[in-house]
């Protein structure tokens, strides 16, 4: 049974739609996780269906592998020297400098570590995550199960309200990244200084990573209704 799209997914979809004029023959492409990520990822397997693109893709997530398999996207698998020519991936907020959070997927970390290895990150996003300041959505972090206790005290101190994230349906089920981590999201509210903020978290013993991407995007495709605007780094 197929339920009408909301205002939201209308713009999710434009977005990513729009990212296929980025692409080009032959490229190696980052896949990016999420509910924006997914329709770049459906649109750019049927652009290889029908023959209009030949790409190679590596996944940020095992949900948006399972998806680029599903419709014919050839993966290649992490190698010493690989460089993305592009990757697609969306965004929990994004600010007018282009400084994210991300992470609500709880990607963050494959996420990074494809971003960092882009020649071009380009994100895409709902109307929604375009934010004047960072810190209305929750700091994702990823954190070694075993250093739990030591990194919760560590961000209260930093000024955060600190929540381990668990299933909807069972608060006693913790979830789990991809790497077997447990994901920590973080209320700090407005966050003033995302580069002192990312300096200080990085020195957390056993917070393997935080949501806080700066200097990371070249760009960004937001939909406003049908309009897609660009924003440029
Ligand atoms: C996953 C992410 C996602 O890109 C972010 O949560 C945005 O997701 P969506 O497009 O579903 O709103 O960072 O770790």
């Amino acid at each position: 049974m197929s339920t009408t799209p909301t205002p939201q997914e209308l713009e999710k979809q434009a977005a990513a739609t729009a990212a296929l004029r980025w692409v080009r023959d032959g490229m190696l492409v980052g896949l990016g996780t999420g509910s924006t990520a997914a329709p770049f990822i459906r649109a750019l397997g049927e652009a290889m269906r029908t023959g209009q693109l030949r790409v190679q893709a590596t996944a940020t997530s095992e949900a948006s592998a399972t998806l680029a398999r599903e419709v014919g996207i050839p993966l290649v698998p992490p190698q010493r020297g690989m460089r993305f020519d592009l990757t697609v991936d969306g965004a929990d907020e994004l600010d007018p400098q282009l400084r994210l959070i991300k992470g609500g997927g709880g990607a963050l970390l494959r996420e990074k570590v494809l971003a960092t290895a882009s020649n071009y990150l380009l994100i895409v996003a709902d109307s929604s995550k375009a934010v004047p300041q960072l810190g209305k959505f929750p700091l994702p972090l990823e954190v070694v199960p075993f250093a739990l206790p030591w990194v919760m005290d560590a961000v209260a101190e930093l000024g955060a309200n600190p929540v381990v994230r668990v299933s909807k349906t069972d608060a006693a089920q913790h979830i789990l990244s991809d790497q077997g981590n447990l994901l920590v999201d973080c209320h700090f509210g407005q966050i003033n200084d995302p580069k002192q903020l990312a300096t200080q978290l990085k020195t957390i013993p056993g917070l393997v990573e935080h949501g806080l991407f700066l200097g990371l995007a070249n760009a960004a495709l937001v939909a406003h209704g049908e309009q897609v605007q660009v924003i440029q780094a």
